[in-house]
């Protein structure tokens, strides 16, 4: 997947907005914001259309209203933040992430280019900075993708890359379809609703925790993203037959888990590249009906994997039913195609944009690609577009132990504020 829009010439940088943008405040937000499912081991539980999915977006409202701006949402609850340029009618610039989370998440994944978006809009308000289109930072639906599947969902179906009405009949693990979580999540929001789902954008940047190592280990404050792998998700269902744990010989048992467990290794062998490339997880197994003397008759698991290149996605991805049918042990498999995302190049005028403005401001950087997924790969098939990285500790993330400093989330805020401001006023 490229940019929609790979004509766009070379984008001046500017050094306009990033003085006014304020370290304290926007470290001060990671802190309210992380308090919303905050979970003892000091990371947060906010996962998406939950009750404190809510509260994050309705504090999120409170704030962007206490300076002014419009707050709007869309069919599938992604939340636009506007603040209004001089040419009302241009095509908006965009900037977000989301405020979903995994259930053992950290503060920072997805908050942050929330809340550097804000920071954005807060510190042009106060340079008393007018740009000619307007800015508009969007929280994200349903990014992580762990309540309902699949992730990024807000952004792919604001891109036209999946069917409204298929994401609102998704069901999560306690069978609560998207639709009545998404209207319970609504109701809380006092948002103007907005009928248009999707429209034209000038041009959209990301900002992000890294996720991984490399920007600490080389002393980057900016990770400029020129790219993000393509990555594909399956579920595999397994019937077998449950059984009398004392009494069923091996030879007639219809062993759900010992299948499971069967095809789980022939897919580790399908994946396993010298080079180390693929990333291939099993994150979630589920064995029913859970009981120690009870031969195991159903399981339920997930794969995801990713690769830079499409086409080792595609095969990869294609060999994956008739691995798993090859390994059944006489049970019953079916494996479902949950989503494939297109590895996605990012616009070169953005990129070199992020890079020249970090450059500008004095910053360490390095280009780099994302092993993560992000909302920003569907935006480059509708604008062009670009992320920016900051460093996390240790390159941990998913995980509640996530953290960063605010000199970093400063850092990248000051990149993002003037790079959209370039790109807004071209
Ligand atoms: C997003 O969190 C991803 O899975 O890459
Ligand atoms: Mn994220
Ligand atoms: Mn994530």
């Amino acid at each position: 997947m490229t940019s929609g829009q790979a004509t766009l010439n070379r984008i001046q940088p500017v050094q306009t907005v990033a003085r006014f943008v304020d370290a304290a405040r926007l470290w001060q937000r990671h802190v309210e914001t992380g308090r919303i499912g905050a979970t003892p081991k000091g990371g947060v539980n906010r996962q998406a259309l939950s009750p404190e999915d809510a509260r994050a977006r309705a504090q999120l409202t409170t704030w962007a209203r206490a300076r002014g701006f419009g707050v709007f949402t869309d069919a599938i609850g992604n939340l636009f933040v506007r603040r209004e340029g001089t040419d009302k009618a241009a095509r908006p610039v965009l900037t977000g992430s989301h405020l979903d989370t995994q259930p053992t998440g950290g503060r920072y994944d997805g908050a942050y280019g929330v809340l550097a978006g804000l920071e954005v809009l807060e510190a042009l308000e106060d340079g008393g900075i007018r740009t000619k289109r307007s800015i508009e930072l969007v929280a994200w639906t349903n990014e992580e993708g762990s309540r309902f599947q699949p992730g990024a969902m807000g952004s792919a179906v604001f891109a036209g890359h999946n069917d409204l009405q298929k994401m609102l009949a998704v069901t999560d693990r306690a069978g609560v379809m998207l639709k009545d979580a998404l209207a319970q999540t609504l109701s809380a929001v006092p948002a103007t609703p907005r009928s248009a789902l999707g429209f034209p954008v000038d041009g959209y940047i990301e900002a992000h925790i890294e996720q991984g190592p490399v920007l600490e280990a080389t002393g980057n404050t900016i990770g400029v993203v020129t790219m993000i792998q393509g990555a594909r998700r399956f579920t595999i269902d397994i019937v077998g037959e449950e059984a009398h744990a004392g009494t069923t010989p091996r030879k007639v048992r219809k062993d759900a888990l010992s299948a499971a467990v069967k095809i789980v290794t022939a897919l580790e062998d399908l994946m396993r590249d010298d080079a180390d490339i693929v990333r291939f997880t099993v994150g979630r197994f589920e064995v029913y009906p859970g009981s120690p003397n009870t031969v195991p008759g159903r399981v339920h698991f997930t794969i995801d994997f990713r690769h830079p290149e499409a086409k080792v996605v595609r095969e990869l991805g294609d060999r994956v039913a008739t691995v798993a049918k090859a390994n059944a042990k006489g049970c019953d498999v079916t494996v479902t195609d949950i989503s494939y995302v297109a590895p996605c190049v990012f616009a070169k005028p953005v990129v070199d944009l992020v890079r020249d403005t970090a450059e500008a401001l004095g910053l360490r950087h390095m280009d780099m690609p994302s092993g993560a997924g992000h909302d920003a790969m569907h935006m480059n098939a509708l604008c062009p577009t670009g992320m920016i990285f900051v460093p996390c500790l240790r390159g941990v993330s998913h995980n509640e132990s996530e953290s960063a400093t605010s000199d970093d989330l400063a850092a990248g805020c000051r990149v993002l504020a003037d790079a959209l401001v370039a790109l807004a006023d071209r």
